[in-house]
């Protein structure tokens, strides 16, 4: 098979990584790709948002497949420009990624089809968000309605500052992406990660894992888009797994398909494990990142075929998927200063892709040299993964590998499955 895979991050390092496992792999190119994976395939600087450039280069490597990891060329239509070429597309129409795109509408959808959520309205001006949140108590929930690069969400302590987020997202602080909030009712409980291969019609459950997104140990400090995770999540039991199957993700795909937008690709489901069983906190229409990095270590069927049915209406005749029983680590090594101004350009050393044994570092944000220089280029940086016999030896190996780079100012979390620990 000929694949394009598009993305640059450490997720797309990791899918890299896999597809290139594959026996039934021909070629893989990937785009833009990074230095991580430019030592696994061939790359070309076209940006995942270029849907043209995207085509015009499925066209002429002959594409089997696309993999498309970043939910921003979803947005874009890549999905429904490569069905228009004829190309099959692992991803979501740009109307079905609405369930990652626009909270407002995954609210909406939710209420439509009595899926299990926190309580919601959606609100253009102060004073009608005011009332609603004269109707709820403290901690306040106050979201962005589109992408806002992972920091459209503010969980407010008190009144005044959930108002002020009201007004500060109304008032334009992430553009036309604020110009609608979301309020929700508080959840409390657990968070944990699942996700489903979708073809339209059935979907497969496709893995779990826990992420940390707090910046700093102890779960303090800053939201992120992921400090580090593990697979498999022990909280999340085979009877929760079932139930937010049959609850969230069955109905989901039904009811995508029966609105006239059926889902393909791989839907993520941020999940709360309250005391009345799961309620979705969000869906992504993309593998999670860091989540991917430890499915992909865990996974141990070849995936490209999964990948291929998920995008050509498939997904009933496999059987599967079938899991390592280890356990996965990935520990996020983050560029000083992340989240808010992340310092690049610091010289890495010891980031070699393949450790040997069972861990293997991908590349988040980095960039080389003319000269072969590996620098930092990002926030999250680098992405260091293990396998073990168990989630504290798998824990041990990747800290291990962490010990071995040296990346100066560099910054992770020493304390990645501690709830599971
Ligand atoms: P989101 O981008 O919607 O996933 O929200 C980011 C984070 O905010 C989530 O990972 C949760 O930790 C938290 N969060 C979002 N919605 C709620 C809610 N209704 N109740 C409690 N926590 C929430
Ligand atoms: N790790 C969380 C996310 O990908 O959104």
């Amino acid at each position: 098979m000929n694949v394009l895979l598009v993305g640059s991050g450490g997720r797309e390092h990791a899918l890299a990584w896999k597809i290139a496992r594959s026996p039934s792999l021909k070629r893989l190119v990937a785009a833009p790709g990074n230095p991580g994976i430019a030592e696994l395939c061939e790359v070309r600087a076209i940006k995942a948002d270029d849907v043209p450039g995207l085509v015009a280069l499925a066209r002429e490597i002959a594409a089997d497949l696309v993999v498309v990891g970043p939910e921003v060329a979803l947005e874009a239509g890549l999905a429904d420009r490569l069905a228009e070429a004829g190309i099959a597309c692992f991803g979501a129409s740009a109307a079905a990624a609405r369930l990652e795109t626009s909270k407002a509408f995954t609210k909406d959808f939710c209420a439509r089809h009595g899926l299990p959520t926190a309580a919601y309205g959606v609100f253009e001006t102060a004073e009608g968000a005011g009332a609603f949140l004269d109707t709820l108590s403290a901690p306040y929930v106050i979201k962005a309605d589109g992408l806002a690069a992972g920091k459209g969400v503010v969980i407010a302590g008190t009144r005044a500052e959930a108002d002020a987020a009201v007004l500060e997202m109304l008032g334009g602080r992430f553009g036309t992406a604020g110009a609608r909030v979301v309020i929700e009712e508080f959840m409390d409980g657990e968070e944990a990660s699942l996700f489903a291969l979708c073809d339209g019609k059935t979907a497969v459950l496709f893995g779990q894992a826990q992420d940390h997104k707090r910046a700093y140990d102890g779960d303090l400090g800053p939201n992120t888009g992921g400090m580090g995770t593990y697979s498999p999540a022990p909280v999340l039991t085979d009877a929760l797994l079932q139930q937010a199957f049959d609850e969230l993700i069955a109905p989901t795909i039904a009811g995508m398909a029966a609105e006239g937008h059926p889902y393909v690709g791989v839907l993520y489901a941020g999940l709360m494990l309250t005391a009345e069983g799961p309620k979705l906190v969000e869906y992504n229409a993309r593998f999670g990142d860091p989540e991917c990095q430890v499915l992909m270590l865990r996974l141990a069927d070849d995936i490209l075929p999964w990948l291929q049915a998920a995008a050509t209406g498939g997904l009933s005749r496999l059987s599967g998927p079938s899991w390592r029983e280890e356990a996965a680590v990935c520990v996020v090594m983050a560029a000083d200063g992340y989240p808010d101004s992340p310092v690049t350009g610091a010289v890495i050393r010891g980031a070699g892709v393949d450790f040997g044994g069972e861990a293997v570092v991908f590349h988040a944000g980095t960039r080389r040299d003319e000269d072969g220089t590996l620098r930092s280029a990002g926030g999250r940086v680098l992405n260091v993964c293990a396998l073990g016999a168990t989630l504290h030896e798998a824990r041990d190996l990747a800290y291990a590998a962490v010990g071995g780079i040296d990346f100066p100012g560099g910054f992770y979390r020493s304390d990645i499955g501690w709830r599971a620990l």
